[in-house]
């Protein structure tokens, strides 16, 4: 087995699907384009079968990005199946991704259907699907409360059937690392090289990311993500966080995916321009303070050295730069070199009085602005220009 983790981006679909993520079908291609240059591995352009909007979605990103590797989603039903093959038609590498929920508990409530017929309906879907391409994957939805030994007998069977790739997501984020782990283990021992396990794991308890790489510890070679960590309800894994994860700790987590880091955050930032919402501030690499440095001790061991309060380096993200920002947690460390930034080299005594008002002002807001900071230095010259 390589240590090569092929990234299945799951924005334009389970990411599109959640509250104030919808896109129209020209969104949808602009930020395809943008997965592309990043270098996603298998890009699921939507769920054919749901709308108009997606089934043309998927054609168009297939005819357009026709080096892509692209996906589309389909239930375990004949309708879907060919839906998804009809829009993925244009495309030259093209997935479908068939899936059928395999846990008790959605088997009694929402399918109403027996283990025995799961299994045979996604044994039926998978074979149906290789009639239109060689590159099926199947999904059993709710796989980490589903009995092992079941999902054991479905993920046998459907790979028997054709599936290559086999996906066990955490649909409700119940699992925690090292349970998801040993299940991901059991069930890529009992697949071997016959197919490739894949995650996809949902933010519902803030394990997404943790859950996706414990897979991946434990033999899975496919994390389902999504930019800035959008999808069902709290989300998918972030895809941001999975590969800075890879590249900044290799010693204990020696993987490669083939993403263009220094893209992430222009996607990050194209993606909030497009939905109704951004990452949060203190978002892992792409929030607006994942590189800001306010407290003054902090401060100054940046000042001195980088590597004393920060892991990544920002541009290797596509941040330009890191921030100080000044508020009242700042030093004169700070402060003076934002006065050099600004182009004023102050004496000891004119950056003492800058302070001083700074502090006073700092105390009462959330943090100063360059024009505010200009404001005081003008203000201290004109005072001493005025003695
Ligand atoms: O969360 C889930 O189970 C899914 C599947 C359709 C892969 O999104
Ligand atoms: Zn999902």
């Amino acid at each position: 087995m390589t240590n090569r983790v092929y990234i299945f981006d799951t924005t334009l679909r389970d990411g599109e699907q959640s509250p104030g993520c919808s896109m129209t079908v020209q969104e949808k291609l602009r930020m395809a384009a943008k997965l592309v240059e990043l270098g996603v591995d298998i890009l699921e352009a939507g769920f054919p079968i749901a709308s108009e909007g997606d089934f043309e979605a998927v054609q168009k990103i297939g005819q357009e990005y026709s080096w892509a590797h692209v996906a589309a989603l389909a239930r375990a039903a004949t309708g879907d199946v060919e839906r998804a093959a009809a829009a993925l038609r244009p495309a030259k590498r093209s997935r479908i991704h068939t899936f059928i929920a395999t846990s008790d508990i959605h088997l009694k409530y929402k399918l109403k259907k027996s283990r025995q017929q799961v299994v045979d309906e996604a044994v039926a879907a998978v074979a149906l699907a290789r009639n239109y391409t060689d590159d099926v994957e199947f999904s059993a939805e709710d796989a980490t409360r589903t009995d092992p030994d079941y999902l054991e007998e479905v993920c046998r069977a459907v790979v028997a059937a054709g599936a290559r790739t086999v996906n066990l997501p955490d649909t409700v984020g119940y699992s925690v690392p090292e349970e998801y782990g040993a299940l991901i283990g059991r069930i890529a021992k009992a697949l071997g090289d016959s197919a490739v396990v894949s995650v996809h794991c949902h933010d519902d308890l803030g394990l997404a990311v943790a859950n996706s790489i414990a897979a991946v510890q434990a033999g899975a070679r496919q994390i389902e993500c999504t930019i800035n960590g959008i999808g069902e309800r709290a989300g998918n894994a972030a895809l941001e966080e999975v590969v800075m994860a890879f590249k900044t700790r290799p010693d204990r987590l020696p993987y490669q995916t083939k993403i263009s880091s220094e893209h992430l955050y222009s996607a990050s930032q194209l993606l909030a321009q497009t939905i109704t919402f951004g990452p949060q501030p203190n978002k892992a690499i792409v929030g607006e303070n994942a590189f800001a440095h306010e407290a003054g001790i902090h401060q100054d061991g940046y000042l001195k050295e980088r590597s004393t309060y920060e892991i990544i380096d920002p541009k290797s993200v596509g941040v330009p730069e890191s921030k100080l920002v000044l508020g009242k947690h700042s030093g004169r460390h700070a402060l003076k070199q934002r006065c050099q930034d600004l182009g004023f080299d102050l004496s000891k005594e004119d950056l003492d009085h800058v302070y001083q008002r700074f502090t006073a002002l700092a105390d009462r807001k959330k943090g100063l602005r360059n024009d505010e900071i200009l404001a005081l230095i003008q203000e201290r010259q004109a005072a001493a220009a005025a003695q």
